[in-house]
Parts: structure tokens; sequence; C-alpha cells
């Protein structure tokens, strides 16, 4: 059935979980096709979730892809090696583990709690910044993640207008509205050509800058992977982050007493943002794998070169995995989603990710008599397969 309704994909982004509740019953992956051509087996039992994610049976580079999966995916950078497309989701052991190198230094725990004060700060700034009516997506989660994605980055202020929609039109294509993509992915590419060469004059301390000095020292990043990789990450952060935030508050909205307890125990912010990941996966379906060899999955056995892909969402409210899945419990123990990935392509952003979704949420929960402004179907939702989320989230509170 979802098969059947991919192609007006639209009724199901609110709510897939009882169309994933169906998949997820037999157990065995189902074939869907996208509205882009592009085809794969579904995966949505959260043991043979996890299991695929760090399978090495499967591969993440798209060249191990059938002809016709690789025409329909041809010039999207994140299903095709071309262009900016050799980066870290695109690569397999022993490349994605000398890309990975480069940039993990940067990710680690250490040097990301030095940034949490300054995230805090930004949150609370563009907090106090709202009035009712404002909308949580556009006038808060949107700005507070881009800032943090280009102090990281080193991306200058003036250029993040333009970054933030181009990213956008990378990440979703909404049905019904022309393709943003092809034209958004020239100009980012421009962009990110430009960038390199204004750090390679002028290095600052971040992570472009760093990954520009491992790929001049010596050959361990060629200038393919180097754009890639500077295009990887300014995409892959952005929508991903603020989707949880989108999906957090609503979820949140859509269940008061959650709320309510959130207020009363702000120490819970850690472990609710953790559910909250859990019980809406704001990646939900973008992980796809290429099987090198036949593999048995959900008691199916899938030949060589075919496509899958790994229904984050629909493992996260496996019931055999957890208890009352569809109930937001902010004081779940055991919660090892899968919202992040698993394995050697766990997300390398996991971390800045809780930081911004933490210091976000924190604040949220802080304005006093929050409720949506508009009824709950008037909502409208990012319709791409990479990212689920509320396009905005109007309002009231005080
Ligand atoms: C990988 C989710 C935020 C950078 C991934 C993967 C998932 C994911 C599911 C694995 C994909 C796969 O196995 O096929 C998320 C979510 C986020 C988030 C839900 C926010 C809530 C970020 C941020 C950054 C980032 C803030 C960077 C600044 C990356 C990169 C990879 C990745 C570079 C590729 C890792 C690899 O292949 O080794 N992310 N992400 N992500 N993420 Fe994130």
């Amino acid at each position: 059935m979802l098969n059947e309704m991919l192609p007006g994909y639209e009724g199901l982004v609110a709510d897939p979980y009882p169309a994933y509740a169906d998949l997820r019953a037999s157990g065995a992956p189902r074939l869907v096709t996208m509205r882009s051509g592009l085809y794969g087996w579904l995966v949505t039992r959260y043991d043979d979730a996890r299991a695929a994610l760090a399978d090495p049976r499967l591969s993440k580079d798209p060249r191990h892809a059938p002809a016709d999966w690789r025409e329909a995916g041809r010039g999207r950078p994140l299903e095709d090696r071309s262009g900016l497309g050799t980066h870290l989701l695109t690569t397999d052991p022993p490349e994605h583990t000398r890309l990975r190198r480069v940039v993990s230094g940067f990710f680690t725990p250490r040097r990301l709690a030095r940034l949490r004060p300054g995230i805090e700060s930004a949150a609370r700034t563009l907090a106090a910044g709202l009035s009712p009516g404002a909308d949580l997506v556009g006038d808060f989660a949107s700005p507070l993640q881009s800032g943090v994605i280009c102090d990281v980055l080193g991306v200058p202020a003036a250029d993040r207008t333009d970054f933030q929609r181009w990213t956008a039109a990378v990440v979703s294509s909404e049905p019904g509205e022309p393709d943003a993509r092809p034209a958004a992915l020239r100009a980012l590419g421009a962009y990110v050509s430009g960038l390199a060469e204004g750090k390679r004059r002028a290095p600052g301390d971040d992570v472009i800058s760093a990954m520009i000095a491992a790929a001049d020292d010596g050959d361990r990043l060629g200038e393919d992977e180097l754009l890639s990789m500077i295009f990887l990450l300014l995409v892959a952060g952005y929508e991903t982050t603020v989707g949880l935030v989108g999906l957090g508050t609503y979820t949140l909205l859509r269940h008061p007493s959650a709320l309510e307890q959130l207020r009363a125990r702000p120490e819970l912010i850690e472990q609710a943002v953790e559910e909250l990941l859990r019980h809406d996966s704001p990646v939900e379906l973008a992980t796809w794998r290429f099987t090198l060899e036949p593999v048995e999955i959900g008691g199916v056995v899938l030949p060589a070169g075919q496509p899958l892909l790994v229904a984050l969402a629909a493992a996260n409210r496996d019931p055999l995995r957890f208890a009352d899945p569809d109930r937001p419990d902010l004081t779940r123990q055991d919660n090892a989603h899968l919202s992040f990935g698993h394995g050697p392509h766990y997300c390398l952003g996991a971390l800045l990710a809780r930081l911004v979704g933490r210091a976000a949420l924190a604040e949220v929960v802080r304005l006093p008599g929050l409720a949506l402004a508009v009824p709950v179907e008037r909502l409208r939702w990012r319709a791409s397969l990479t990212v689920r989320g509320p396009r905005e989230l109007p309002v009231t509170f005080g």
C-alpha cells in the first residue's frame, strides 16, 4: 500500500505510522518506487534495520546500484557519485574510513562542548524575539540551525540566506512545485568552490579550513572529495536538525502531558530529546544500501545488486523492541533508537544535533501557554523522503 500511495505521498507524510505498522507486521521487505523513479526494498523491523545498517554485504556506493536506478539518481549528489557525490554517504570502507578520519576530529565531545554556551545563548535570543503567531520552524529552528552549521563550517554570515534556500531545495522537492533542485545544486556547487578557494587563501578555525589543510597535506583528500565533503556537511545537518525541533515541538503539542512533564522537570531534557527522536525520526528513509551479494532480510533473500532503504521511522516504532512504541514516554529507559543510524555511517553530527535539539526544545517548553495557532490538519509537511517534518509551525503563547 505504501507502494501505491508513494506517488501521492502527501497523505502519508503527516502520519506514516499506520502504513509502517502494516509493513512491519509481515516483516518481509517491500518494494517501493518513489516519484523520482528511485526504488528500493523497505526494511521496517528494528532488528533487521539495525543489522542492515552495519552489514558489510550492503554497500553505500551507488555504483553498485542497478542501471535504471543509477539513471534515476543521476545528478543527485546524495545518490550519484558524479559531481559533488564523493563523500561519506556514497563510499564504503576503506575509502569511507579515510574520508571520515579527515573530519571526525571536529565532531568530538570535547570540541563540541565548547560550542554549547553559544548554541544555548543563540536559542535564548531567538526565543526572546518570538511573538505570538510566530512560526517555530521559520522564525526559530531554521535560523538557529543555519547559524550553528555556518559557524562550525565557517560560512560567512552574509551568505546564510542563500545557503538556507539552496539546502532546503536540495533535500526536499515538494510535489506540485517546479523542481528547484538542479538550479540549487548548480548554485551550491559554485558556492562550495568559491568558499574552498577563500578558505585556502585565509584559513579559519573551522571544519572546511581543516579539510583543506588535510587535502593540501599530501593526498589524503582529492579536490572532488573535498568539494563533495563540504557539500555533504552543508546539507546533512541543516534540514535534519530543523526537523528534530519541528517534530519534537509538534509531538509535545499533541501530547500535553509530556509537555507539562518537561516543563515541571527540565532536567529530563536529554532523555526527552532521545525519546522525541525515537518517536519521530527526522530522517525517515534516506538510508540507501545496495546488496553486494544475496542477503536474507526478514525471511526473504534479496539478490545481489538490489537497492534497499532502512525505514528508520518504522524501526523506531517496532513493538518487538519498544514497549508501547506509539506513546512518547520522556522517561523511557533503554532507548536505542536508530534515528542517527548505526554502524560505520552513524551520524557524524549526532552530538551537535543533540546540543541544538536540547537548547531549542528547552526554550520552546518555557513559552507559557504554548499552542498551535492553526488546526493540526492545516499544517503543511515536508514531503521529501529525506527529511520529514512540518514546513511551518505557527504557534500562540503568552
Ligand atoms: C549520517 C541523521 C544531524 C552530518 C546520518 C545518518 C542518519 C543521520 C540517519 C546515517 C545515514 C545512513 O546510514 O545511510 C541525522 C539526524 C540529524 C542529523 C536525524 C538531526 C537531528 C546532522 C548534523 C550533521 C550531520 C548536525 C553535521 C553537521 C552527517 C554526516 C553523515 C550523517 C556527515 C554521514 C556519516 C557517514 O556516512 O559516515 N545522519 N543527522 N548530521 N550525518 Fe546526520
